[in-house]
């Protein structure tokens, strides 16, 4: 058999230096794993069946990470969603030992949320341009110069950032949250996602001061060329991850986080869907809706960076290999430090609440106090 090795891309991602508004480019990598061989393949599914039992550990996987993990997720009683879900589904499951398919925040999400638990990870080294693109001590200094706002963040961001805001959102909640904010009158600020954070400020007009950060992936879906696609394919529904662009959510029919994405696809009437999001979310579409036709949104095009080809590096280092060899190993567990755990958990159980709270119909004022600045 030969070896294929796995393979180091550099990717390139932006970072807010002091100056407002002002990014400057940074280098980070990804080491995306060698796709296993059909025989490797089954028998590295069957070693994780055997050793999820064997540990009595479920499996946590997002929509963006690799078709066998979400799979094998489902079949295995665990779950594959967004990342709201995953934070809840997480807390709420008996197992005492979570594997969690995603990047790092999510399972320092499930860590913060189930800190007795074992967390999980096949790379520990999986990271998220937005995480990367909000440093703490920059970030504490940003909420420093504006006391007077809620903080808001998305989940994308350590467990140190989260320690510092008032509220964490995901793109599934943070327009109900937001939009609760500005009805109790409070003045935002929000990290780190521009793009998310504008769509929400034309949505709602709140009062938001913004982090400039942004995903290396959705940043790079382009409005001119999705005109063209739309114009190819006139009965086409486009459906957008608000991470993207404000000229492409102006061209969306509907406009969602990936569960968002998953149900408008299944609601709206049309055949034909042009979609922009992490091209790992056509799995779960095209299995759940075989009659239907999903179509990649354009980008600028493939590189070597991977930075324009709509896949997360640092999704795409999750594999088979690396969940069967933490199974067996215990190796990769998440680790977040204790002393944030309690201040991290208390943005995140509010959001958790108030989402119960929204999907069960329960008032949600009383979710929403007057907190100010973290
Ligand atoms: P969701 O919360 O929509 O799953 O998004 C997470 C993410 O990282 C999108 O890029
Ligand atoms: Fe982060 Fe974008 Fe990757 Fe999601 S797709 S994990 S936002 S870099």
């Amino acid at each position: 058999m030969i070896a294929i090795a796995d393979a180091r891309m550099d990717v390139e991602y932006e970072q807010p230096l002091s100056d407002a508004g002002v990014c400057a480019t940074r280098h980070a990598w990804a080491r995306v794993p060698a796709e296993p061989g059909p025989a490797e393949r089954a028998a590295l599914k069957d070693r994780i069946r055997a050793l999820l039992k064997e540990k009595n550990a479920v499996m946590v996987s997002h929509f963006y990470v690799h078709p066998d993990l979400q799979d094998l997720a489902e079949e295995t009683g665990g779950l594959v969603s967004d990342s709201l879900e995953m934070a809840r589904f997480g807390r709420d499951h008996a197992a005492q030992m979570l594997v969690v398919s995603g990047v790092k925040f999510m399972g320092e999400t499930s860590k913060i949320l189930s800190p007795h638990k074992t967390v999980l990870m096949p790379d520990l080294d999986a990271t998220c341009s937005l995480d990367l693109g909000c440093p703490v001590d920059d970030f504490s200094a940003f909420c420093d110069q504006h006391p007077d706002r809620t903080v808001v963040v998305y989940a994308n961001t350590s467990a140190a950032v989260k320690a510092r805001a008032d509220w964490v959102v995901t793109s599934s909640c943070a327009l109900d949250i937001v939009r609760a904010l500005q009805a109790d009158g409070q003045k935002i600020l929000w990290a780190p996602d521009r793009h998310l954070g504008g769509y929400i400020q034309r949505e709602t007009g709140a009062d938001m001061v913004m982090w400039n950060g942004a995903c290396i992936v959705h940043d790079e879906f382009k409005a001119f060329e999705l005109e063209a696609l739309k114009r190819e394919h006139p009965g086409a529904k486009v459906l957008v991850h608000p991470e993207s662009p404000a000229d492409v959510v102006a061209l969306a029919d509907a406009v969602g986080s990936t569960s968002g994405i998953l149900n408008a696809a299944r609601d709206m009437d049309a055949s034909e869907f042009i979609v922009a999001t992490d091209n790992g979310m056509l799995h779960k579409l095209r299995t759940l809706f075989p009659h239907k036709r999903f179509i990649e949104a354009p980008t600028a095009g493939n590189s070597a960076t991977c930075k324009s080809c709509a896949h997360c590096p640092w999704m795409a280092m999750n594999g088979l290999a690396g969940v069967a060899d933490v199974l067996e190993t215990g190796r990769n567990a998440i680790h977040v430090d204790p002393a944030l755990i309690p201040r991290a958990r208390q943005p995140i159980d509010r959001m958790l609440a108030f989402t119960a709270a929204l999907r069960s119909g329960a008032p949600i004022a009383g979710l929403v106090p007057h907190l100010g600045a973290a």
